[in-house]
């Protein structure tokens, strides 16, 4: 029997966001997904064949995240996976780049958090995405890196300010089988060979450890790595 309260996933017109979302809308749950546009989350709705609803605001423009989800109403699960990925090194620094990922990932996310309050109860959990950019840096990672971090300093200080509400963070491996890295062949074949497991994480991975963290009742304040092993090499 599912709990009481919507599933709200923000960034769930596609890829792992999309995957959730379907979860928990195949396991009878009241959905409600997220996109930057109407024909992106009319799209994600339509392969829910409707078993969802959808909302459209722009993460980096936070003072229109609260008017959006006006319509919401109480939440159980509150899952921040959105990215518009930001390429940018420090020796050819892009100000409006860096400044768009910064405030999606840190000032949204919070924001939705904040905008939500008065729907969450003492029951209600939230994960956050991140990823192993925050621990393996590369040459072009470096808004990616740091929004990684702060997504970390936001899961603490949440937990400190929302309790008994649980707040928690996931930082995926490269998830081969995600959109994003398809036609990426070398830097998939390079994972794999460094990762413990032999295998890379796929999505239905991610599911299942952002499905564990929103409901294990003693879970709060976990920062947790799903990477096959790779960060423990
Ligand atoms: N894929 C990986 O290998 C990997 C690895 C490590 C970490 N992660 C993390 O996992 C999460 C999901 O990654 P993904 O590859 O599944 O993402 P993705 O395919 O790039 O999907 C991004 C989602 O975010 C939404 N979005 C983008 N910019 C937005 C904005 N400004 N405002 C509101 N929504 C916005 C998109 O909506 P539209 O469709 O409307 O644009 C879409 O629903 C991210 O937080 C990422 O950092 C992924």
């Amino acid at each position: 029997m599912p709990d009481q309260g919507a599933v709200v996933v923000v960034g769930g017109t596609r890829a792992i966001g999309f995957e959730i979302a379907k979860h928990y809308a195949e396991t009878g749950h009241e959905v409600v997904l997220t996109g930057q546009s109407r024909e992106t989350v009319d799209a994600a709705l339509a392969a829910l064949d409707g078993r969802a609803t959808g909302l459209v605001f722009d993460l980096a423009e936070p003072g229109s995240i609260a008017p959006a989800l006006a319509p919401v109403g109480p939440v159980h699960h509150l899952v921040l996976v959105a990215i518009d990925r930001d390429q940018n090194a420090i020796r050819e620094y892009d100000i409006p780049g860096a400044t768009r990922l910064t405030t999606l990932k840190l000032v949204g996310y919070a924001e939705v958090v904040h905008a939500l309050l008065d729907r969450l109860d003492e029951s209600s959990s939230i994960v956050m995405f991140g990823g192993q950019a925050r621990f393996l840096p590369y040459v072009g990672s470096t808004t990616v890196t740091t929004v990684n971090g702060g997504v970390e300093g936001l899961t603490r200080a949440l937990v400190h300010e929302l309790k008994p509400i649980r707040v928690n963070c996931i930082h995926p491996g490269i998830v081969g089988n995600s959109p994003y890295w398809e036609n990426r062949q070398a830097a998939l074949d390079a994972t794999r060979a460094r990762t413990p497991t032999g295998r890379l994480v796929t999505m239905a991975d991610i599911v299942a450890a952002t499905a564990f963290l929103l409901e294990s009742p003693a879970l709060n304040g976990v920062e947790l790595r799903v990477d096959g092993g790779l960060h423990a090499t």
